[in-house]
């Protein structure tokens, strides 16, 4: 069944629910909400890589989120807080993108490795930039968040990558640097050792092995701080950069700096620039990068909404499935085979500062239940859209916009993001199956371009489905700050022989994680018992995101 089909099934079935709630409550004490997991009628296999990460020299990210140095006394390895290496490990990371962002159109790799003391200092990206939020940012005279002392680099970041078990994923400088800095960078991390100058150097700094880096991004946001390209100069930017690379045995898998949100253009015009050269040069790309920050609302203050700003928020995140679906449509009109896969290589609310964190933390913030909902909505669709999505990386992993953990010298917190993270791991390498979510929608009002007050309505519960021998595993959201929707849940053709829940909620819409309170919102396994016939009825917590672990029959 093709999408647009499935899209009119779907709305038709939301459409219909009223009527099918009012049947309901005259023939049977029945449920309001209804769950059909299509066992037979598989998506994809869902990419471990859409569990990935991005870690990018800004603000409190790298020092001190990362990067606290060996003779710290923040527990460490290597001068990697260990904190976070333990923590990252548990959720198996897929790929973790690195030095940028924005920052890596301005970085030269060759600066970040070598003795420390002997790497030269520079001014940051973010030191000075048009995104900067707080006077007080602007009045900091020194730091490394400010002028980038180098002091992890390449090798620092194969070790963090090496201790958590993720595979890196590099971006290439495109705006500042040359060709030749990158096919260096490339033979510095990927040649044999011993068979050139830099695979030597590589060895006495770090690595004999070398590190068979294979996600190279080539540059990042070229339509903005990647080099204010048109995306037909980009396309021969992309061409010039990828005509010849070495491979050393290694199959790379070269990423374009695709769409900021909605811009179907540059998707479009790159594509039919690149192909101008042949219709094989699509055959260059394995990825196209989307990037989508849903916003924040009101003031920007992570743990300040109403309830109306609370769904408005989680509404804007759901944009992610109609961009997805869009630009894998407009990919298929010149990658007809669609070889191209969808790299959301960053994603996430984007909140203001905490005005209560030192400012060279840049965009930190604790996130709240808000936030997890809104990773949840995120994760998904990545799972609904298994065949066309092959990573995603939220922005960013630590101490900034919607980070797993927050770091502050010997301070450590796992944030409402991490725990959905973990919740979400058990569909990593499934087999992701459409599922068919019916319930009653939410309604509020938001605030349109003119700032007045309109009405406006959200789904009831959504979520994504997968399935891995004889276990499924459902994870959803139910966005309604009050109502608990009970709901029938069937496993197309089969029997549900057991269940059981994890659930991450709580009655305060507005809870967090801090490092006063670490454990204020977790995840909490719930027994589940299942009908006599393997049916299954499941009251969804109000404001949850909720994990189902199903055994069928
Ligand atoms: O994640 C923060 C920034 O957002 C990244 O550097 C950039 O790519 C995007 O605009």
């Amino acid at each position: 069944m093709n999408i647009e089909r499935r899209q009119f099934l779907r709305d038709s079935l939301i459409a219909g629910s009223a009527a099918l709630l009012a049947r309901r409550a005259v023939f049977a004490q029945s449920v309001e909400s209804k769950i059909d997991i299509l066992i037979n009628e598989p998506i994809g296999t869902v990419n471990s890589n859409l569990y990935s990460h991005f870690v990018e020299h800004l603000g409190g990210v790298v020092y001190d989120g990362i990067w606290v140095g060996e003779r710290s006394k923040v527990a460490n390895i290597k001068g990697i807080r260990k904190a976070l290496v333990d923590s990252l490990a548990k959720i198996k990371p897929g790929v973790i993108r690195y030095p940028g962002g924005c920052f890596a159109d301005q970085y030269d790799w060759r600066d970040g490795i070598g003795p420390r003391d002997k790497r030269p200092t520079r001014v940051n990206f973010w030191a000075d930039t048009k995104y900067k939020t707080s006077k007080e940012y602007e009045a900091l005279d020194s730091g490394p968040q400010k002028y980038e002392p180098n002091l992890f680099g390449t090798d620092d970041f194969m070790n963090l990558c090496n201790l958590v078990g993720a595979k890196p994923y590099l971006a290439a400088n495109l705006r500042s640097l040359n060709v030749q800095a990158y096919l260096e960078w490339l033979e510095y991390c990927n040649a044999p050792a011993g068979l050139t100058s830099l695979s030597t150097q590589r060895a006495a700094n770090n690595s004999k092995e070398p590190y068979n880096v294979q996600y190279w991004g080539i540059g990042n946001e070229s339509w903005g701080c990647g080099g204010d390209f048109l995306p037909e100069e980009y396309a021969e930017e992309f061409r010039r950069f990828t005509a010849w690379l070495p491979t050393y045995g290694v199959k790379l898998q070269l990423i374009g700096s695709g769409p900021n949100g909605g811009d179907l253009g540059w998707t479009r015009r790159f594509l039919t620039k690149l192909t101008e050269k042949g219709a094989g040069q699509v055959n260059k790309l394995y990825g196209w990068a989307l990037h989508y920050y849903c916003g924040t609302t009101g003031k920007g203050v992570s743990n300040e909404y109403t309830e109306n700003e609370w769904y408005d928020l989680l509404a804007r995140a759901d944009r992610m499935e109609s961009l997805i679906r869009d630009h894998w449509t407009v990919m298929g009109e010149t990658d007809r085979e669609h070889r191209i896969k969808l790299i959301v290589d960053e994603w996430g609310a984007w909140h203001n500062q905490d005005p209560n964190v030192p400012p060279a933390y840049l965009y930190d913030y604790a996130g709240t239940l808000r936030d997890a909902l809104i990773s949840g909505i995120n994760l998904d669709t990545f799972q609904r859209n298994a065949d066309k999505v092959a990573m995603a990386n939220p922005a960013q992993l630590v101490n900034t916009i919607h980070s797993l953990f927050q770091a502050q010298e010997d301070k450590f917190v796992e944030t409402s993001n991490y725990h959905v993270f973990e919740m979400y791991m058990p569909h990593a390498g499934a087999t992701s199956v459409r599922s068919e979510f019916v319930s009653p929608r939410v309604s509020f009002t938001r605030l349109d371009a003119a700032r007045k007050e309109i009405p406006a309505s959200f789904w009831g519960l959504n979520g994504s489905a997968s399935i891995s021998g004889k276990m499924v595993t459902l994870t959803a959201v139910n966005p309604d700050a009050k109502t608990t929707r009970e709901t029938e849940i069937n496993v197309g053709g089969t029997r549900i022989v057991s269940a059981s829940a994890r659930v991450l909620s709580s009655s305060d819409i507005h809870a967090r994680n801090t490092f006063e309170n670490p454990h204020a919102l977790e995840p909490r396994n719930e027994s589940v018992n299942v009908g006599a016939e393997g049916k299954l009825i499941y009251k969804f917590a109000p404001a949850s995101v909720t994990r189902l672990t199903l055994t069928i029959a």
